[in-house]
């Protein structure tokens, strides 16, 4: 038995923590080798391999942030029109199972390559925390932490001033990352890609705050959030990258020159941005990224494939690898008008 490794997307804390479990366990569990593949998928189409082992140097790799692997996105096109390269590395490495760990694009491909014949076990990361079918994914504690981090110190600078401060956070498509770190830090307004916003809404949260005697005030902006049709306030567009993203164009920023407007406010944005994915993951993202290691290991050396490891409660269990991207998970509107109760 070999296993092949491989991580790919955007990077996410947590994730040489995993690479560490899955070596360990493999060498201690199965005495079975684990190759690296650098560089997400194309490390498997251009055959990147680098051998892993159950060393001082890689136990080392808990604390450490980003992936000794390297990452990257390969657009699903070019996935699809590699498979006979990518067949013919992982037959050349005698791999029999590959981990791949990565988000809901990740995921998608490792289930394409499943269903042609490539054995894959995966491991979901996103600081996002917007896939499905898992409680929660590994990155996200530490992006929330470091999110909060800074809310919890814009509070006095933005008192001092008299200011309305908009802090943009990451989340495309799901309002996770603001929605705990907005909760724990005392913003007051959250604003997240589920729910579209009125700028008056947002305005009269502020306005009444000045009017209750309160000289500042802070809402937390998810990078996907969009304004509501017909609420006054549109978008520009930046199209999308070569992977079908949406390019944004700074949603905090257009806000923050219409609260100037509409309030005659001193108004600053701070767009938090990869700070949220870089540095040493928290200690519970360790753990978790940990657990998915010694499972995803667990189920490669015992020749189970086509699965991801999700957690459901304290439980790491198998699901179908195409669940994962079956459906995004989004912020239910329940928990959002939880926050909402807290505005102002
Ligand atoms: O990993 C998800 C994510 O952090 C998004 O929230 C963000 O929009 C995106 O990655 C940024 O990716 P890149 O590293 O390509 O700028």
């Amino acid at each position: 038995m070999r296993i092949g490794m491989l991580t790919a997307g955007g990077d996410c804390p947590g994730l040489n923590a995993v690479i560490r479990a899955v070596v360990r366990t493999s060498r201690a569990e199965f005495d079975t080798p684990v190759l690296g593949f650098q560089d997400g998928w194309a490390g498997l189409v251009y055959d990147r391999a680098v051998a892993l082992y159950d060393d001082e140097q890689l136990d080392r790799l808990l604390r450490r942030g980003g992936t000794v692997l390297g990452t990257g996105r390969l657009a699903p096109e070019t996935l699809r029109e590699s498979l006979t390269e990518i067949r013919a590395t992982l037959a050349r490495h005698g791999i029999d199972v590959l981990i791949a760990i990565g988000g809901e694009g990740t995921l998608t491909a490792a289930a394409w390559l499943q269903e042609n014949g490539v054995p894959v076990v995966g491991v979901p990361k996103t600081i996002d925390n917007d896939v499905a079918a898992t409680d929660v994914t590994f990155g996200f504690d530490t992006a929330v932490a470091i999110a909060a981090d800074a809310i919890d110190r814009l509070h006095t600078t933005a008192e001092s001033h008299e200011r309305v401060m908009l802090v943009e956070v990451m989340g495309r498509h799901a309002g996770w990352i603001a929605l705990h770190s907005g909760l724990a830090a005392g913003a007051h307004m959250i604003v997240i890609p589920e729910v579209p916003f009125d700028i008056d809404a947002v305005c009269k949260v502020m306005k009444r705050r000045f009017q209750m005697g309160e000289n500042y005030g802070i809402c937390v902006v998810a990078e996907g959030a969009v304004p509501a049709e017909g609420s006054g306030m549109s978008l520009g567009s930046g199209g999308v990258d070569e992977f079908g993203h949406e390019r944004f164009t700074g949603v905090a920023a257009a806000m923050a020159a219409e609260i100037t407007v509409r309030l005659d406010r001193d108004v600053r944005t701070t767009v938090l941005g990869h700070t949220q994915r870089g540095g040493t993951p928290t200690a519970r993202d360790r753990v978790l990224a940990t657990r998915f290691g010694v499972h995803a290991a667990r189920l490669a050396n015992s020749g189970t494939h086509g699965v991801f490891v999700a957690l459901r409660g304290e439980e790491i269990i198998p699901v179908a690898i195409a669940e994962a991207s079956r459906e995004l998970k989004t912020v239910p509107p329940e928990m959002y008008s939880e926050a909402a109760s807290l505005f102002g």
